[in-house]
């Protein structure tokens, strides 16, 4: 699909293809789960969407049922060796979705990256080789703000940005922002932080205080729909499917069905 001409757009609409960052340097707070589920969502929808593993933990990759181990090409070739993008991507068992895998080589790949020439811009270089061929590309990123989080900032044209439903919740966001403004001051004018999701929700008041807290905070940027805390969700990824292929009538299916289209719901093109 040609990406279309910002002209085209009536005000407030985005543009096909979208790269969308799943960031938080904060460990655990669900990136991984939810990237790779509203990755599946966006999939059901009928977009076509590739998953970028940016994690030597390669989290995604098994979540979508890929053992990246014995795997010829990763996407640590891709950032490191010159492999080409489109020789690292497999299928997934969901219909529209697939996966460039990662596994533990990337650990080395924060590091690896900082002697090389236009470091911060390797996955948008690959990105941009494949790119035609898909509606979104969602990045997971790693629990950090090093070189891998930088390439995919660097890469993406929005941040989305879940947030764990705990004490703590806030600690470290301010570290993430500016972070975003740096890449977009130096490397990417347009990044900015477009979606934030309460996730691991549950009924205590200390939770419903985060929610209040992140809306008064991000106001609109905040999506409507929480996303519960549920077994289902995390007993997924030993299945190596996301919860909307495990349980798809599970209310964190819903709810993440509903984020997925308040993502797309302001795109200006129909999948294709
Ligand atoms: N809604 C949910 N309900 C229950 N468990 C969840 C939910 N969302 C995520 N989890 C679980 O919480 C753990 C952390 O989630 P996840 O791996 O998505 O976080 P992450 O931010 O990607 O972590 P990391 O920083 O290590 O990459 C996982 O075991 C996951 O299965
Ligand atoms: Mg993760």
């Amino acid at each position: 699909m040609a990406p279309q001409s910002t002209s085209d757009l009536s005000p407030g609409e985005i543009a096909l293809p979208r790269v969308i960052a799943f960031a938080n340097q904060k460990g655990g707070v669900g990136k991984t789960t939810t990237a790779i589920t509203v990755a599946a969502c966006l999939a059901e929808l009928e977009y076509r969407v590739l998953v970028v593993d940016l994690d030597p933990q390669g989290n995604a990759s098994t979540g979508l049922g890929i053992n990246a181990r014995d795997l010829d090409a990763t996407i640590y070739d891709v950032l490191l060796r010159g492999e080409k993008l489109e020789n690292c991507i497999e299928p997934t068992a969901v219909k529209n979705l697939f996966v460039a895998p990662a596994n533990l080589d990337l650990a080395g790949a924060d590091i690896e990256l900082v002697p090389e020439m236009g470091r911060e811009q390797r996955l948008k270089k690959a990105i941009d080789t494949v790119i035609d061929q898909y509606d979104y590309v969602i990045l997971d990123c790693p629990p950090s703000l090093g070189l891998l989080t930088v390439n995919g900032l660097t890469a993406a044209t929005e941040v989305f940005v879940p947030i764990q439903c705990e004490y703590f919740a806030l600690e470290g966001l301010g570290q993430l922002l500016r972070s975003v403004d740096r890449v977009s001051q130096v490397l990417n004018p347009t990044l900015e932080v477009r979606h934030i999701a309460c996730v691991m929700y549950t009924h205590t008041t200390l939770a419903d205080d985060v929610v209040r807290e992140v809306r008064e905070h991000f106001g609109d940027k905040v999506c409507k729909t929480v996303v519960p805390r549920s077994v289902r969700v995390a007993e997924a990824p030993s299945h190596g499917k996301p919860v909307t292929s495990f349980d798809p009538s599970s209310a964190a299916s819903k709810a993440y069905r509903e984020i997925a289209k308040e993502i797309s719901g302001g795109t200006s093109n129909r999948p294709r």
